[in-house]
């Protein structure tokens, strides 16, 4: 237990990591809008793909920190232990089609590499100019950032106030 501070302080800072990575990625999501040069949108696009291996770094860290905390401090008995670990696996899982879905979809309609893999790389971009103006200009920021925004405040609340 004396071990126990100590692994609060690595948690929260991991938490810190991955916010201060994924930042990118909620900065080129909500910048996306406003560009229409090719060009800058996929060094954007690259950026937040790059940053993802940082905010995977912290997220391993909380996930692996959050647990241990539970368990030497005794928490595994508590709601709202199961409920924080349950909510950040279903936020976590809903980025996949959500955030990287839809960046995706930019990275497809500009013929860049999806994903992580350079190797998907495409030739030619895949949608029409007028249809990848129509992705981005879509309101699936805006759902995104709120799914992530909203899923970070009930997770902190949870930690906070440990209300059940
Ligand atoms: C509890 C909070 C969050 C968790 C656990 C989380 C987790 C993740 C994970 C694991 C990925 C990678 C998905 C994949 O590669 O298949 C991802 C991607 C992404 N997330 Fe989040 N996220 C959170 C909050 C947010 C917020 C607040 C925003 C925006 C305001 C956001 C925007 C994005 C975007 C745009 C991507 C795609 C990045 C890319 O493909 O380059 N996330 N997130």
């Amino acid at each position: 237990m004396e071990h126990y501070p100590w692994l609060v302080f690595l948690h929260v800072l991991s938490v810190l990591i991955f916010t201060l990575g994924h930042g990118a990625s909620a900065a080129v999501l909500l910048r996306l809008r406003a560009e229409t040069d090719p060009v800058r949108l996929g060094a954007l696009l690259d950026l937040s793909r790059w940053s993802l291996n940082i905010a995977g770094l912290g997220l391993l860290g909380v996930l692996i920190t959050g647990i241990a905390a539970g368990v030497i401090g005794s928490w595994l008995g508590t709601g709202w232990f199961w409920a924080s670990l349950a909510l950040f696996l279903v936020v976590g899982g809903l980025m996949t089609p959500l955030g990287r879905g839809y960046l995706d979809q930019v990275r497809q309609g500009l013929g860049v590499a999806t994903g992580n893999r350079k190797k998907d790389a495409v030739a030619a971009p895949v949608l029409a100019p007028g249809k990848l103006a129509v992705v981005l200009r879509s309101s699936r920021p805006l759902v995104i950032s709120a799914v992530g925004v909203s899923g970070l405040a009930v997770l902190l609340w949870l930690m906070m106030f440990k209300p059940f």
